[in-house]
């Protein structure tokens, strides 16, 4: 099988990202434009001004990934986009640029799931590394600001195929960390902040009782499936986010996160001593528990997950897994359980388009390509 160049694409949500990836397993470049400085105003992502954004910036991210790759737009052999999910207005720019490019060009068009995207940075990073053998079953979790998912990942010939074993109820994790730091007057994104604040903390001081989730008996329900049987392993992450703010009105914290909102706000880009120059013992160690508390209920799922389904290979990707304490956590106990866990990269593992060509690979192989009417799809599940 010759070299196959894929130019991917990716615009789900607030980074406008192209990359070219030889073969799904060979990194060549990788560009990704934040839009943070755009929304960090407003404490969150703005989709109208997340679109906005995209149209601006696609042509040259474009444009640098095939520079940096040494390609031109007639030497990549097939585009792949992001279908969804993620925000449509921010998806349909990356899809309508990449379906003028494929018609221009009169090459295929592969569209890809953002999850599986996820799923593949691991892929792809240990195929770079020349780990090609892989033991099934595999079990990934993808943890996000979007989403908390686990699946089952399973190769038949070239494609994959996903079954979801669980997912949150309400916030995703990646969201909990965010509207945390918001709450706290820490700004956006939450999730880096935190990461870097929490170890400065006691994570032992606060305590946060485990969430509570009512599984449905699916085998008492008439007309049930065999395959509603299995147990399922579904997390909740909007109790935690309350018990911070109820932690916050009784230890009448307000007036100290107001101040510090303010003195943050007028830092173009906080370093850590900034942080924790603003931050007093009390709000240190509630950092530092809330983070504790996130990743041992992940971990804790997931092990119970990997325990039932008798996995041999965890990956653990999306944006919160390049969380330090969420990684540490995991190796370590993976390690106590024999079980081999592989994260992405730290740039690999929040929004990326590498792992967008990544993904597109065996579609490419399979001849799975996309229709020029396809569209973006704000919900699209991954099977
Ligand atoms: O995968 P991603 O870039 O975009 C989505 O698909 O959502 O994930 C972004 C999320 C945000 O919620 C962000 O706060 C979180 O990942 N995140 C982190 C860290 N880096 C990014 N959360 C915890 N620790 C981090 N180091
Ligand atoms: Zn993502």
């Amino acid at each position: 099988m010759p070299d196959t160049y894929i130019l991917g694409i990716e615009t789900s949500c607030d980074e406008t990202a192209a990359a070219v990836v030889r073969s799904g397993e060979q990194l060549i470049s990788n560009i990704v434009a934040s839009q943070i400085a755009t929304h960090q105003p407003f404490g969150g992502v703005v989709p109208e001004l997340a679109s906005r954004e995209h149209l601006r910036a696609i042509v040259p991210v474009v444009r640098q990934a095939l520079a940096e790759a040494n390609r031109t737009y007639d030497s990549v052999d097939a585009i792949a986009v992001t279908q969804g999910p993620g925000l449509a207005g921010a998806l349909l720019v990356g899809i309508s640029y990449a379906k003028a490019l494929t018609f221009v060009l009169q090459k295929p068009l592969i569209a890809v799931n953002h999850l599986e995207g996820h799923i593949h940075a691991v892929l792809l990073e240990e195929r770079q590394k020349g780990n090609h053998e892989l033991q099934f079953p595999v079990l990934a979790l993808v943890v996000s600001g979007g989403h908390t998912h686990l699946y089952l990942a399973e190769k038949k010939n070239e494609s994959w195929a996903y079954r979801n074993i669980g997912h949150t109820r309400d916030d995703a994790a990646g969201e909990a960390f965010d509207k945390v730091a918001k709450l706290l007057g820490l700004g956006y994104p939450g999730g880096p902040i935190i990461d870097r604040i929490a170890p400065h903390g006691d994570a032992n001081s606060v305590k946060f009782p485990p969430a509570q989730i009512k599984h449905q008996d699916r085998r008492k329900k008439k007309g049930a499936k065999a395959s509603d049987d299995s147990p399922r392993f579904d997390f909740s992450y909007s109790g935690i986010k309350t018990a911070v703010l109820r932690y916050v009105e009784h230890h009448n914290m307000q007036p100290s996160i107001e101040s510090r909102r303010k003195a943050l706000s007028a830092i173009t880009k906080p370093k850590l001593e900034d942080y924790l120059q603003t931050c007093d013992r009390q709000t240190l160690d509630l950092i530092a528990s809330f983070q504790r508390a996130v990743v041992t209920d992940l971990m804790s799922k997931t092990l119970s997950a990997a325990r039932a389904y008798d996995i041999a290979t965890l990956f653990v990707t999306g944006g919160v897994a390049a969380n330090s304490e969420l990684r540490a956590t995991f190796e370590r106990q993976s390690a106590q359980e024999g079980l081999p866990v592989y994260f992405p990269s730290r740039p690999l593992s929040t929004d990326n388009a590498a792992m967008i060509a990544a993904a597109a690979y065996p579609k490419f192989l399979a001849g799975q390509f996309a229709p020029l009417d396809f569209s973006a799809e704000a919900s699209l599940a991954l099977r």
